[in-house]
């Protein structure tokens, strides 16, 4: 009687000792949106699935993956919001996510997909595909089209990582990163056509600790864009083109604007873009600045404006009272560029007047136009040139 009572009591032991075992060392709850009703076949509506699935795991006190299979999965404008349970939340994309052909479904609200406030999202693989097309064309045409949506946006959050994601066709801005803090971005894929308006690949602003990694950008815009108050921003392996290059600006548009400090862009490679390295502010009054950018090693090929700084930008020169930009750039270093130029002046740092440009650094920096040497034109721009410069460097 002994005996028996206490094997049961063993067992009661064991299995409670199991059921612990198995809480503390859970494996993350698997989320397939398929089980909450998403269809991959491009047709039905998987919005309302998607959001449960992502309530389900924002709530789950333990890590949770969100996982997308094959095929095309139709959804409409989506809030990710937190913050949540716990952090540690991946969503795995095999599938591909399809904004809704007519453009006015998605395109009257700032992002189709937007995660906010999380802290801790990681996004594994998919495609975003925008279907941009049709707004692209009616913004050509000039009709009354909504303004677009950008596909990803990332807002106020933390240690947000996105690694293999491909972005295609977006309507306006493929991904922004706004209000952020330690965001990896690593083999992305981006493409949209090279004549289509407003589709910045990256966007950054008011956001620290942000690194875009090994990824491919062609566009029909900017291929990074980097505006006011970002910092510690690293760039690295890099290809651009077509698009409108790697671009800090447009700044000093509001006179209280926050400025950009430490940027690194490196071993990036630009292929029929309209600009590589560009800092473009507007001919207006800011408290604005630039400073502490590095950008070296970089290929130019066929490039119009490789190495770019225009403190005259002012679309239709209205609003930018006397034309002098308030921004003040300075401690920028050019080194080890190399490649071709589209046009005759393949070296431009257009600063402003009241604030002009110092501590321009050139090392190694050889340009060539239809094979001869290119042009540097200067204006209110300072600093120092070493090793080999071609374009003969103008900075006084
Ligand atoms: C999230 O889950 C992990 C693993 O179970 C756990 O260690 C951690 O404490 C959880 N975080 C929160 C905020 O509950
Ligand atoms: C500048 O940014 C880089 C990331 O690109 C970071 O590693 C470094 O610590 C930053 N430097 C300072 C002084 O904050
Ligand atoms: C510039 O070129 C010189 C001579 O080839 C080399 O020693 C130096 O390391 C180069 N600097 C950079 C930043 O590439």
């Amino acid at each position: 009687m002994y005996l028996i009572t206490n094997s049961i009591a063993d067992a009661i032991f064991l299995a409670l000792f199991l059921i612990l075992c198995h809480k503390s060392f859970a494996t993350p709850t698997m989320l397939n949106v398929m089980d909450f009703g998403a269809k991959p076949d491009a047709k039905t509506d998987s919005t309302a699935a998607f959001s449960t699935a992502w309530s389900s795991a924002c709530g789950d006190i333990n890590p949770s993956t969100i996982y997308v299979p094959k095929g095309r999965f139709l959804l409409k404008n989506l809030h990710f919001s937190g913050p949540c349970s716990n952090n540690t939340i991946t969503i795995q994309v095999d599938g591909t996510l399809v904004a809704p052909l007519d453009y006015n479904v998605i395109g009257n609200v700032g992002n189709w997909l937007i995660f906010e406030d999380v802290d801790g999202v990681s996004i594994r693989g998919g495609t975003l595909d925008g279907q941009g097309a049709g707004l692209w064309a009616c913004k050509m045409h000039g009709s009354n089209c909504p303004s677009g949506a950008t596909s990803l946006g990332i807002w106020n959050s933390k240690n947000v990582e996105i690694i293999g994601l491909s972005s295609i066709n977006s309507q306006m801005f493929h991904i922004v990163i706004n209000g952020c803090q330690n965001v990896k971005l690593q083999g992305v894929d981006i493409s949209a056509s090279g004549n289509s308006p407003n589709t910045d690949g990256v966007h950054v602003q008011l956001s620290t600790d942000v690194a875009i990694l090994n990824s491919k950008i062609s566009t029909g815009d900017d291929c990074v864009s980097i505006g006011p108050g970002a910092m510690n921003l690293l760039i690295e392996n890099v290809d651009c083109g077509p698009g409108h290059g790697i671009s800090i600006g447009s700044l000093g548009k509001d006179f209280d604007e926050a400025g950009v400090h430490n940027v690194t862009v490196r071993t990036v490679r630009f292929k029929d873009a309209q600009n590589g390295l560009r800092i473009k502010t507007w001919g207006r009054p800011s408290k604005g600045f630039v400073n502490n950018v590095v950008f070296q090693h970089a290929i130019m090929d066929n490039v119009q404006n490789p190495i770019v700084i225009d403190q005259n930008y002012c679309p239709g020169n209205k609003n930018c009272p006397g034309q002098v930009s308030g921004v003040k750039i300075s401690d920028v270093t050019y080194q080890d560029i190399h490649g071709t130029s589209a046009t005759e002046v393949a070296v431009k740092f257009d600063c402003s007047k009241s604030k002009p440009c110092d501590q321009i650094k050139l090392e190694n920096v050889t340009l060539s136009y239809q094979n001869h040497a290119p042009k540097a034109l200067c204006s209110n721009a300072a600093g120092t040139t070493t090793g080999r410069v071609e374009p003969t460097s103008c900075l006084v």
